[in-house]
Order: C-alpha cells, then structure tokens, then sequence
C-alpha cells in the first residue's frame, strides 16, 4: 500500500501549482487571521466538479458531475449561523446568494421591469429579493464571505491544501465541508500529450513533449485506428491527509454520492472508518434533492428528508436540500439502512 505521505509528496512535486495560488494564499492567510482575531468559527466549504484535462493546452476534458447547489446553500446556511466562510467552487458554477437568480430556466432580466426609463425589481419579486439582498449585504458588510475559485483537480487540490494548513490553528473552530465532487482519475502532468488530441493518426503525438527522449513515460492518451484511449492513473485520496496531517483538530464533513441506493450507506460507513473524520453526508443522485443521510460514530445513521409537499421549487426555480426551512424539522431518527 502506498504511504499517504510519499503519495502527497509525489502528487506535489509532479502537478504544477495553479497561477493564482500565491494570491489565493494572500487572501485566505488575511481572512483567516481576521476572522480568527475575532474568535469566529470558520468553514471551507468546496463546491461544484472538479475537471481532469486532457491536453497540457487543453480543449478537451473529463469533468464531475455537480451543478454547485449543494455547496452554494450550504454556505448561506452557515453565513445565517455567524461563520465565516471561504467559498472555494468550480469556477462558473452556483455562488451564494446569486444562486437565486443564475442557472435558472429563467434570465435575471426576467426579475426587472422598466419604469419611467429606470430598472426595478418586478414587484412579485420584492419580497424575495429583498431578503436575499438583505442577507447578502450583512455578510459583505461584516467581510465574513471569501470566494476562491478552481477548475481542474489539481487546482483544486492544492487550494484545499494551502488553505487547509492556514486554518489548522483555528483547532475545532475551523469546519471543512467538502461539498465538491472530486476526481478520482486524472492524467499526471508526465504523462499529458502538450497539443490538443488528433483523431486523425497520421497527426497524433507520439510522446508527451515535442523534444523528449525514449525515456519519457507514454502518453496517458492514444489514438488506435479510429479510436481514444484512455489511460487514467487514481487521484491520491487526500481526505487522509487533511484528517491526519493538514487540519488535525478541524472538524471535517465529508460527501459520498452514489447512484445505487444499496451500497450508499456501506460506502458512507467505508469512508468514516477509513479516513476517522467526523461526519459523512451521503446522497444518491437521484434523490439528492429531497434526502441525505448522515453517518457519524456519535448518532450511527440517520436520514434527513423534505416532507413530499415541500418537494416544490423554489421561486427561483432552484429546489434544495438545505434551502428548505422544513428540511430539519423533518428528520428520520435512525432510519433503517437502505443496504
Ligand atoms: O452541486 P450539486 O449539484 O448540488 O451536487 C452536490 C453533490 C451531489 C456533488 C454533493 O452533495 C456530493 O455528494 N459531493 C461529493 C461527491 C464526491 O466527490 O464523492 P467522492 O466519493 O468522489 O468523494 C468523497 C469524499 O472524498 C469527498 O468529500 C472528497 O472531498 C474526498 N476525496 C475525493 C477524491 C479524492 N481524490 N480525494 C478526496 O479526498
């Protein structure tokens, strides 16, 4: 088995940091230090599908499913409760607070009227957006909302890291709420084709650099006749590292999404025992919307569901989980095992 530690320094030393990284550090270290001189709680919450390119200049890539909703609410609901949060999602995907008003069927614009040459807000719409715009200007006001953004997997992963380690002396005061929908494949930088993929073999790279030698690794894709091959190496699980080494004293909520209802839970348990955090959310795909359950060591298991009536959407068409003032007052207490 491989030592988690050799895997971090290997992972490390061959995927090249994201550009932004040192600024994101500047940014995190200055909020961080704010919110801890303040003695706030602290969250990191991740959101949103991480991407595996494959292409160094990339115009093709395998990416995660996940549209941000999760994340996006989730943070608002720990704003409500006085964290501070640092918002670190897929670049594009859903924020707090917009999400209200973007990925909808509907444009914004939908939410405006003009009114003797002005723009205002469409009057059935006042009540609603006056209450995000209320909450979303308490929280800029009390600086308590830093957003970071990632694309590919590798970015995100050292995001994760760096900050991580910022937040370590926070102890149980800082959270991490790892929302996002992680990789479990990608292409090592050593073994990713520079150009983009031919389909056509008579153009296809041969190796992963124009001037490489025979000992450089092959290509992690091929073409072969008219098909792509693709030769995908695991992404480290780094949950080990952030429980044992990163963040030891933080509390750490992790996700297991599935879509076969009846290994979800054993996958749930699986994680808590494998990795000794403190909570894993589990969702089905299906049914993300509507139930999740929790699997801890203090409570075993237990589901949360929005009772069938409130299973309608929102007035800005985006339903959720944690958007519904119902959701906790609707728990199953231990609910049977679905496996
Ligand atoms: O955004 P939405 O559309 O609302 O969808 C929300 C969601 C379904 C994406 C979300 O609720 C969810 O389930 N997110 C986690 C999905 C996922 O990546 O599961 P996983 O089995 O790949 O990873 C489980 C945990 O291990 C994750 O918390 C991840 O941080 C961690 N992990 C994963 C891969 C990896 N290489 N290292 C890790 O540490």
């Amino acid at each position: 088995m491989t030592d988690p530690q050799q895997a971090e320094r290997d992972y490390f030393a061959n995927e090249p940091p994201p550009k932004d990284l040192q600024a994101n550090i500047t940014l995190a270290r200055e909020f961080v230090a704010r919110h801890d001189a303040a003695g706030r709680r602290l969250v990191l919450v991740t959101s949103g599908g991480t991407t595996v390119p494959l292409e160094a200049q990339t115009v093709r890539y395998i990416d995660n499913f996940s549209a941000g909703t999760r994340g996006a609410t989730s943070a608002e609901f720990f704003l409500r409760q006085g964290y501070a949060v640092i918002f670190l999602h897929r670049q594009f995907s859903l924020l707090p607070y917009s999400r209200h008003y973007s990925h909808n069927t509907r444009s914004f614009l939908d939410f405006m009227r003009e009114d003797h040459a002005r723009v205002t807000v469409d009057e059935q719409h006042q009540p609603d957006m006056l209450d995000v715009l209320r909450q979303y200007t308490h929280v800029k006001r009390d600086g308590r909302l830093l957003i970071l953004s990632f694309v590919t997997v590798t970015e995100y992963l050292w995001d994760l890291r760096e900050v991580a380690r910022l937040m370590r002396p926070l102890g149980p005061r800082a959270m991490f709420y790892l929302a996002a929908a992680v990789s479990d494949f990608f292409v090592p930088r050593d073994r990713m084709v520079e150009h983009k993929i031919q389909s056509n073999e008579d153009f296809a790279q041969s190796s992963t650099h124009p001037d490489a030698d025979a000992t450089v690794l092959p290509p992690a894709t091929r073409t072969e006749g008219r098909k792509l091959v693709i030769d995908l190496e695991p992404v480290p699980k780094f949950l080990k590292q952030l429980v044992d080494g990163w963040a030891p004293d933080g509390i750490i909520v992790s996700f297991k999404l599935e879509t076969d209802p009846s290994i979800l839970v054993k996958k749930a348990r699986y994680a808590l025992d494998k990795y000794a955090h403190h909570l894993v959310i589990g969702n089905l795909l299906s049914t993300r919307k509507w139930e999740v359950v929790f699997v801890s060591r203090l409570e075993g298991e237990r589901w949360i569901r929005v009772p069938e009536h409130r299973r309608t959407k929102s007035f800005s068409g985006v339903p959720s989980l944690v958007g519904s003032a119902d959701a906790t007052a609707n728990q199953d207490q231990a609910e049977p095992s679905q496996s």
